[in-house]
């Protein structure tokens, strides 16, 4: 499908960042008396804050599909949509404080997102539920497969809160990508 494989956005487009001039998160961390060393958890902080911004972006893309699915699954589709948003709005906070439990600063205005997600535009033009599960699907494997990255990541620093956190929202995008596929694949 053609989102698929669309450019998150055009350079110049929006003015502000592009995908060649993502902002990086601040690298630096407030002192604490945690015993995760000051260097893994600049790191971490910046990775998070990766993440962070993708869910973030996945949260108003759930919504997106919530407010504008239309046809005969409407409602199972709506309410379905909406139940997902609310487990990502979860996840956010979940990374959010982790960022800050490691002495980061969450970075999660719009701005930021616009500039840092990794994730795909959500069309805005799409309808039917079989064109939003389409769309919404892509966008949580997409997700997925960047907390997936973000697990090793954080087990290559020695982080082990970080990778929990990471596994556990993983485990949910997966049940949730089950969800939405599963209108895919009956017969
Ligand atoms: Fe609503």
């Amino acid at each position: 499908m053609a989102h698929t494989t669309a450019p998150r956005r055009q350079p110049g487009v929006s003015g502000r960042s592009t995908s060649e001039t993502r902002s990086p998160a601040a690298a630096t961390a407030y002192p604490t008396k945690t015993d995760l060393p000051v260097t893994a958890r600049v790191e971490a902080i910046a990775l998070l804050n990766q993440r962070l911004a993708d869910c973030i972006d996945l949260q108003t893309q759930c919504k997106q599909a919530h407010w504008n699915v239309k046809g005969p699954t409407f409602i199972a589709l709506h309410k379905l949509f909406d139940e997902i948003n609310e487990d990502v709005e979860e996840y956010v906070d979940l990374i959010a404080e982790r960022i800050v439990q490691l002495g980061g600063i969450a970075e999660g205005t719009v701005g930021v997102v616009e500039g840092r997600s990794t994730l795909i535009d959500y069309p805005l033009t799409l309808s039917t539920g079989a064109e939003h599960v389409a769309a919404l699907s892509d966008a949580l494997a997409a997700f997925g497969r960047t907390v997936r990255v973000g697990i090793e990541e954080m087990n290559e620093l020695e982080d082990a809160g970080s990778a929990d956190i990471l596994t556990e929202i993983s485990r949910g995008v997966d049940k949730w990508l089950w969800f939405v596929e599963a209108h895919q694949q009956g017969a």
